[in-house]
């Protein structure tokens, strides 16, 4: 009966344990000022790019990429350096989980 609990306490807790890095350092709101050009839902507006849905390695590469410019973008490089690495796995990771 007490492991029983026990089970049903970790399974009420972990979605919100695993949640909480990523809303702390507020992946989702970074993401959001992406669909400012990226369009709503990051799908993607004339020609910038759609976001949602990519993998997540992808997006990672091209973010680094703008960010220690081996790839030339009229904004995308200022955008990339103002966020750490960390945080840019976390907005790939948002983004990529979209659909
Ligand atoms: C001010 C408008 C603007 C904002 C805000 C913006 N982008 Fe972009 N993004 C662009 C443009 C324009 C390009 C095309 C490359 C360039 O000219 O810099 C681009 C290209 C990209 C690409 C490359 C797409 C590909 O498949 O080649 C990625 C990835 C990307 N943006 C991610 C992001 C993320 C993540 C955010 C939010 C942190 C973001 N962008 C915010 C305008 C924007």
């Amino acid at each position: 009966m007490r492991s029983t609990f026990r089970w049903m306490a970790c399974a009420a807790v972990a979605p919100f344990v695993t949640l909480m890095p990523a809303y702390g350092q507020s992946a989702e709101a970074i993401a959001r000022t992406c669909v400012l050009c990226h369009g709503p839902d990051a799908k993607g507006v004339g020609h910038v790019l759609a976001l949602a849905g990519q993998a997540k390695e992808n997006l990672v590469r091209q973010l680094e990429d703008f960010k220690a410019d081996r790839r030339q973008g009229t904004i995308m490089n200022r955008i990339a350096k103002s966020y750490t690495e960390e945080q840019i796995r976390q907005i790939a990771d948002h983004l990529a989980s979209r659909k």
